[in-house]
């Protein structure tokens, strides 16, 4: 059996020590605060300022929600939950200092997040080698869970959700041939677009064209230029809603007036607020939608709704919350909040009622659920369908 990795959280802690002003914890075991009746922490990392905002500060509504309504019936094992929440700011670089210093500094038992794959891939890491379960809520890239046996999400994958655009693009909009347009700075984007252009092509359609921007580009129409002479039927853009957003935009000054497609990635409101009449139309895949699913979701939207000023929640809020029930489900057949207790507890998930579905965990640690396709509508998101695995 492996021992804690004492050396390692040493050193992070001795990095914490140094930069902090009040007083510093002695030791990893000791900081985890773990004395009965004291409050279960759970450390939280999310993009709440930067370029993908929305997606952090949804899901922090989602969770917050979730652990104010698990402590009003009393909270967990006798003891409230308490979350402790950190900002990524959409970069690179932040995932990996914020968790170690939820983990080291604040002794957290668990970690949430994150959205972006990129991010979540980043932090995993930190979380196997110290033994703290992570549950991302809505990261989808297969690599994410790879990382070992302690990381887990409660979504379901881009193999997957890759199939299901691909099939929509095939046999719905019968599209023969289809440009894909990626970004090549996030593990998210790149894997999304190769699981959709393996099924694309697999049900006899053609890859007209594939281009590349990075994530954070304001100008794509060098590309949408080589798009528009491939003549596609439609364009695939697995990507963020900002970018998604300005290259529809773009797209439409330019004159290419086909449809445009994402996974949920483009889910956030910024992307009507950004694109407006260039998403007027346009399609994505995603894990929820508020006019359907079961008793338990429509719950949760009254609540969220109640909490949140009447705010209506978006995919990244429902994953989120759970997350957030699942842990605490976890916590609770586990009968402890130690490591590698909830890390079996959590991998023994199975047929878990939540909000974006029944949630049972798989040999993968990923959950295998149903997506919805929406569309774009009078600057809303209809729902149009629900693809079963
Ligand atoms: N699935 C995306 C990723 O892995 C994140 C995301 C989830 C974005 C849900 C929006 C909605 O990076």
């Amino acid at each position: 059996m492996m021992t804690r990795p004492n050396f390692f959280l040493t050193a992070l802690l001795a990095i914490g020590c140094a930069g902090m002003s009040g007083g510093c914890k002695p030791s990893a075991v000791e900081s985890k605060g773990e004395a009965a009746g004291e409050p279960i922490k759970i450390g939280q990392f999310a993009s709440l300022t930067g370029k993908e905002a929305t997606f952090g500060i949804s899901s922090d509504e989602g969770t917050t929600l979730a652990v104010e309504e698990i402590n009003a019936a009393g909270g967990v094992l006798g003891r409230k939950l308490k979350l402790l929440t950190e900002d990524t700011q959409s970069k690179p670089g932040e995932p990996a200092t914020v968790v170690n210093k939820l983990i080291a500094r604040d002794g957290v038992v668990a970690i949430l997040g994150e959205v972006a794959s990129s991010r979540s891939l980043e932090a995993a890491p930190i979380c196997q080698q110290s033994q703290i379960p992570m549950i991302s809520p809505s990261s989808t890239n297969p690599k994410v869970t790879e990382v070992g046996d302690y990381i887990f999400r409660v979504c379901f994958i881009d193999p997957f959700q890759g199939t299901v655009m691909a099939n929509f693009a095939r046999k719905t909009l019968q599209a023969k041939t289809v440009a894909v347009f990626t970004d090549a700075k996030s593990d998210y984007s790149k894997g999304l677009a190769k699981f959709f252009k393996e099924k694309f092509v697999a049900n006899g359609g053609t890859i007209a064209v594939e281009l590349d921007y990075n994530g954070g580009d304001k100008d794509f129409k060098a590309q949408l230029t080589a798009i528009k002479a491939a003549n596609p039927d439609a364009v695939f853009v697995p990507g963020y809603y900002t970018d998604a957003a300005l290259i529809c935009v773009q797209a439409k000054q330019l004159g290419l007036n086909v449809p445009f497609m994402g996974g949920d990635g483009w889910e956030s409101e910024k992307l009507v607020e950004i694109g407006r009449e260039a998403v007027e139309g346009q399609y994505f895949s995603t894990h929820y939608h508020p006019d359907v699913g079961s008793e338990q979701s429509k719950q949760f939207l009254q609540h969220y709704r109640a909490r949140w000023q009447g705010k209506t929640p978006d995919a990244l809020a429902a994953c989120a919350y759970d997350s957030v029930i699942v842990l605490a489900d976890a916590f609770k057949r586990a009968g402890s909040t130690e490591g590698p207790k909830v890390r079996d507890a959590l991998a023994a998930t199975k047929d878990f009622a939540a909000v974006t579905g029944n949630i049972s965990i798989d040999t993968h640690r990923d959950a295998s659920k149903a997506a919805v396709i929406l569309q774009v509508k009078d600057g809303k998101y209809k729902y149009l369908e629900t693809v079963a695995p």
